[in-house]
């Protein structure tokens, strides 16, 4: 990176007991200058503008790192579209305009790549945002998403804040979510190639016909990355952050497989629906920055693994 600025010495994260959020916290654990600051959701309920405010004022963070949100599978987000709207509208617009009233220098807000339009091309460029119709199942959590996206850009535009957002790709890693129906595919794998070596199955199948191509990325790269960015002397509104490389579900499939040490047949079931036929996204921005991602997939899968077994083992695995 060119002309880094030093990172912030007093950094909010919000949502620090998420997947995001504890990532995070371990990486800015490495900065010895930075003063981590956290507050969980009972001492501070995000939705609740006047507490943020004071919470604000009091504090007085130099930057904020936003990885709180009411996060939910395709059930959960199509069955409350409400609160997924409300709420995560609310967390945004509070946090980001009280960090305006508290002088905050800095903000990081967390978006999706899962908020561009359903259809546009691939792979996705950060120009395509509002180009098109949402997806209809996270409508109302990608609306809210693109109010903290925008509000980020008017705030740097209007007050002249440096207030930006960065758009992950599907992730993968420590403190990921293995239930059983609402998980997301990567976890989903684990468990349930972990669960067919235990229980001795001969085969184990997979949804779709296993050619759609999906890209993931460990939480710990979008942790550094977000830190990286976070002394980007002039970033764009909004990167896209990934690895720009995807696989197909199938090699997915093998790849954790492997590393569970589960050695029966995988069979696909094309009777079952694939989703969008390719995902991944285009990283050139964040590589012109000088962000690279540095964990290999293998590597992420293999450590991933054992902290599903610590979790599991330990009762702390997380199934919501
Ligand atoms: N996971 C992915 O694959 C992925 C991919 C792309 C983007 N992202 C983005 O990354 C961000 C974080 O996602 P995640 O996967 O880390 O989600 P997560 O594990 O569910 O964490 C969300 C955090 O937000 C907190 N939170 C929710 N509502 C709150 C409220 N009203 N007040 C205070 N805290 C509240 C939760 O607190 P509790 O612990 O109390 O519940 C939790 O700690 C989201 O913006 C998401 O869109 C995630």
């Amino acid at each position: 990176m060119t002309h880094a600025q030093r990172l912030p010495r007093r950094i909010f994260v919000t949502g620090h007991r998420g997947m995001v959020g504890s990532a995070v916290c371990r990486r800015l654990a490495a900065e010895s200058e930075v003063e981590l600051l956290t507050a969980s959701r009972d001492a501070l309920d995000l939705t609740d503008s006047q507490a943020v405010l004071e919470y604000f004022q009091s504090e007085k963070p130099d930057a904020v790192i936003f990885a709180a949100a009411r996060v939910g599978g395709i059930v959960a987000n199509d069955t409350y579209p409400v609160e997924f709207l409300s709420d995560n509208v609310q967390m945004a617009t509070a946090a980001i305009e009280a960090a305006k009233a508290a002088e905050v220098e800095r903000f990081l807000f967390l978006g999706s790549t899962c908020i561009y339009p359903r259809d546009a091309a691939q792979p996705l460029r950060e120009e395509a945002l509002l180009s098109g119709p949402l997806e209809q199942t996270n409508e109302a959590y990608a609306l809210a998403k693109i109010v903290g996206l925008k509000l980020c850009q008017y705030m740097r535009k209007q007050y002249g804040l440096m207030y930006h957002s960065a758009m992950p790709t599907n992730l993968y890693g420590p403190g990921d979510n293995y239930h059983p129906e609402h998980s997301h595919v990567l976890p989903a794998l684990i468990r349930r190639f972990h669960e067919a070596k235990e229980a001795g199955l001969e085969e184990v199948v997979i949804w779709g016909s296993g050619r759609p191509r999906r890209e993931f990325l460990h939480v710990d790269d979008l942790a550094d990355a977000l830190v990286y960015l976070l002394q980007v002397p002039d970033p764009p509104d909004w990167v896209n952050v990934g690895t720009g490389q995807d696989a197909t579900i199938l090699e997915v499939a093998r790849a954790v497989a492997e590393v569970v040490g589960y050695e029966g047949q995988i069979e696909t079931d094309p009777t079952r629906p694939d989703g969008t036929p390719r995902k991944v996204t285009d990283v050139s921005r964040l590589h012109e920055l000088g962000w690279h991602h540095t964990i290999d997939f293998r590597d992420g899968l293999a450590s991933t693994y054992q902290h599903y077994l610590a979790e599991r083992e330990s009762d702390r695995l997380r199934a919501v």
